[in-house]
């Protein structure tokens, strides 16, 4: 088969990493990639904004089978698209896409499915937003209602903060028209966990857990990020929760999306708090988290290829998966700088010495290769050292043995990934 996977980050790596070991995979492509991509697939410089672009190329080298890795794409009807040409694609309809792509279209219904998640109300200009969080509880939890980059949403302490948050979303704009409505929800409190299921439109294959870590500095301070580091599974999703998360969260979800007409097909990326009273829905995501992505890639022992063709063929019922038992941990080395301004186009060494560790793999999040074959920095995440152990504990240890030997003086990253769960494990 060809395939052609969308995207250039770690998650699109670690994608092309498990689809080019594929037996089924005959020629890969990825658009637009990146220099630890080029390794794998032949890499396109088309970007993911540019849907034209994607459909020519999928036309132009005959694509069996197209792989989109961001939401963006999604949420912008690329798989509708690519569809309408008759090319099959893993990835969720623009419609079903709005479990992500609309905040209040996803607290909607789970208030009309009973689907257990926050307290809410959906607020269309800054006065009622304001009267709003004036009778509701502190903290209060803003969110802008569209995409942001995992940027929109402000946990408020005070009511000034909250006021703050509401003219900066709705009347400063800070998120463009993402921010035009907001939903304004009740702060949960518990441990987060990610989860993640491959669904077919009606049948779902349970994948697994995974934690990331999504402030800048140890400890969990600092600015929000796109995800420091990731590691699988969570040792807070026990049996018991999974359990109660699939029939009472992912089940209904998947029912009420193809009552409504939305069927959901993909991979749904579910954000949960496990509270006091069990788990609840804090959000969902239509993709593979990044970098959680890289540790369910690492963890797969079956071949990704059939699971994502049968996700998009509606056949995931004939299919199993089978995991390893080991863990798996990913560092994010990131730019000096990072969420704010940082410098590109530094150079990067060591990445053969790292890589060759003994159950470590670097994925390449943001890179590309410099006039002399050399490894440069091309974004703000830039690579993705990640390792297996039979623990978390000793993934970890090899992962930092990885990044230590690699040479970036430009890059940072954080050294307590896991912290949680070794923390539970002591
Ligand atoms: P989201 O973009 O919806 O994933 O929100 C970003 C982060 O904000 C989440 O990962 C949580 O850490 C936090 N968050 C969002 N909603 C809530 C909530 N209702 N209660 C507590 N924390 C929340
Ligand atoms: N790591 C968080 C995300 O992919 O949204």
């Amino acid at each position: 088969m060809k395939i052609l996977v969308v995207g250039g980050g770690g998650r699109e790596h670690a994608l092309c990493w498990k689809i080019a070991a594929s037996p089924l995979c005959g020629k890969l492509y990825c658009a637009p990639g990146n220099a630890g991509i080029a390794q794998v697939a032949e890499c396109v410089d088309i970007g993911i904004g540019d849907l034209d672009g994607m459909i020519a190329l999928a036309k132009d080298k005959d694509i069996d089978f197209v792989v989109i890795g961001p939401e963006a794409p999604l949420v912008a009807g690329l798989a509708d698209r690519l569809t309408e040409q008759g090319i099959d694609v893993f990835g969720p309809s623009r419609a079903a896409a709005m479990l992500e792509g609309s905040k209040g279209f996803l607290k909607d219904l789970c208030a009309k499915y009973d689907i257990p998640t926050a307290e809410y109300g959906r607020l269309a200009d800054p006065k009622s937003a304001k009267s709003f969080v004036r009778e509701s509880d502190l903290p209060v939890v803003i969110k802008a209602d569209g995409l942001a980059a995992g940027k929109g949403v402000v946990i408020a302490t005070t009511l000034a903060e909250a006021e703050a948050a509401i003219d900066a979303m709705m009347v400063e704009k800070a998120h463009g028209e993402a921010g035009t409505s907001l939903v304004i929800e009740e702060f949960l409190e518990g441990e987060e966990v990610s989860f993640f299921a491959l669904v077919d439109g009606h049948n779902i294959l349970p994948l697994a857990s995974a934690q990331d870590h999504k402030q800048a500095g140890e400890g969990e301070t600092g600015p929000n990020t796109g995800g420091m580091g990731a590691y699988s599974p969570a040792p807070v999703m026990t049996p018991k929760i999974q359990t109660r998360v699939m029939t009472e969260i992912i089940e209904p979800t998947v029912r009420a999306m193809a009552g409504e007409g939305q069927a959901f097909r993909g991979v749904l990326y579910a954000g949960l708090m496990i509270t006091g009273d069990g788990p609840m829905l804090i959000e969902y995501n239509v993709r593979f988290g990044d970098p959680e992505c890289q540790v369910l890639c690492l963890r797969l022992e079956s071949d990704l290829l059939p699971a994502l063709i049968a996700t998009s063929a509606g056949t995931l019922d004939s299919l199993d998966l089978k995991w390893r038992d080991d863990s798996a941990l990913s560092v994010v080395m990131a730019a000096r700088g990072y969420p704010g301004a940082y410098e590109k186009g530094t150079r990067i060494r060591g990445l053969d010495k790292a890589a060759a560790l003994d159950q470590v793999t670097v994925f390449h999040a943001g890179t590309k290769t410099g006039p002399g074959g050399e490894v440069l920095s091309a974004g703000g995440r830039v690579l993705n050292v990640t390792a297996t152990g039979r623990t978390i504990g000793e993934a970890k240890t090899r992962a930092y043995a990885a990044v230590d030997l690699i040479d970036w003086p430009e890059g940072f990253c954080r050294r307590d990934i896991a912290w949680r769960a070794l923390a539970r494990h002591n």
